[in-house]
């Protein structure tokens, strides 16, 4: 591992933390930073990636976990879908429902409606608020700066955003970057629904405040306090975490060890054990 900047990255670290929570830290710094050579443009059209992530058994969740999450899924009948029959209802989704959607008046500023993007079949979800502008223009999900450190971070734990799934809670970009309104966002959560229910994801993870209040319907929720925790989603395993873009403007080696902590409480529960 590169330590450029080793014994400033220890600096932080306080002499009761574990070695374990040193070694992330050093990936955090290292793997989260955005001093680091920013990725290049996201493929437009990745070939279909293999299938679900190679997972070892899932690690029971850890203490501070939510003990009724559970992680198998139970059956249902989306999840019989092969993963053609998963990319065909999506593609018919965003074409037939999303695409020309007038339900909300977000429709009235888009340039283009932001769908989702990323493995039909995917074992993780990412879903943060709404577009942005450079995701309104392109038609994409995290495709502008905050979309670049999530890039770090998938990449940081060992996989690669074509097997992730990426979405958002409205598919429309709210005008002057404002968070949706609630009622923006119950009028295109299904849409979001049909996604989860058609990919089957095993874990959500919520980027930031709003979308994590949006999908626990709780407007009191705070960020802060609550990320790091294990909730469920309709029966999925959900973890919040602050949103890119809040860890962009607050680049702090704390924060970015939260965050790393909240990915890496993922990747025990996927049995991603990568790097
Ligand atoms: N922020 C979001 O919440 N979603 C995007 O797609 C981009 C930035
Ligand atoms: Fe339709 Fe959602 Fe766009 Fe509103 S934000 S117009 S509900 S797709």
């Amino acid at each position: 591992m590169p330590n450029g900047g080793k014994s400033d990255t220890l600096e932080w670290m306080d002499d009761r933390q574990t070695q374990r929570r040193i070694r992330q830290a050093l990936l955090t710094d290292r793997l989260l930073g955005v001093d680091a050579v920013p990725l290049g443009s996201r493929p437009v059209s990745a070939p279909p990636p293999e299938p679900r992530i190679e997972t070892n058994p899932p690690a029971s969740a850890p203490a501070s976990c939510d003990s009724q999450a559970p992680f198998a899924k139970p059956p249902t009948e989306t999840s019989s879908m092969t993963v053609d029959e998963k990319r065909l209802a999506l593609e018919e989704l965003d074409r037939n429902e999303v695409r020309g959607c007038t339900k909300c008046d977000l429709c009235k500023g888009r340039t283009n409606t932001v769908f989702g993007q990323g493995h039909p079949d995917a074992d993780l979800m990412f879903i943060g608020e709404g577009p942005g502008a450079d995701e309104d223009v392109q038609g994409l999900p995290f495709v502008g700066r905050a979309g670049q450190l999530l890039n770090k971070q998938i990449d940081a734990m060992g996989l690669k955003r074509e097997q992730v799934y990426i979405g958002n809670i409205v598919k429309c970009r709210p005008p002057g970057n404002r968070a949706p309104s609630a009622g923006e966002a119950a009028i295109c959560t299904p849409y979001l629904l049909s996604q989860i229910e058609i990919i089957q994801p095993k874990v959500i993870v919520a980027l930031g405040g709003v979308a994590s209040k949006f999908l626990l319907n709780d407007p009191k929720l705070a960020i802060t306090r609550q990320r790091g925790q294990w909730k469920l989603f309709h029966g999925i395993d959900l973890m919040l975490t602050f949103h890119p873009a809040y860890l962009l403007r607050q680049y702090t080696k704390d924060n970015r060890a939260k965050v790393w902590d909240d990915l890496q409480k993922v990747m025990d529960r996927l049995g991603i054990t990568k790097r």
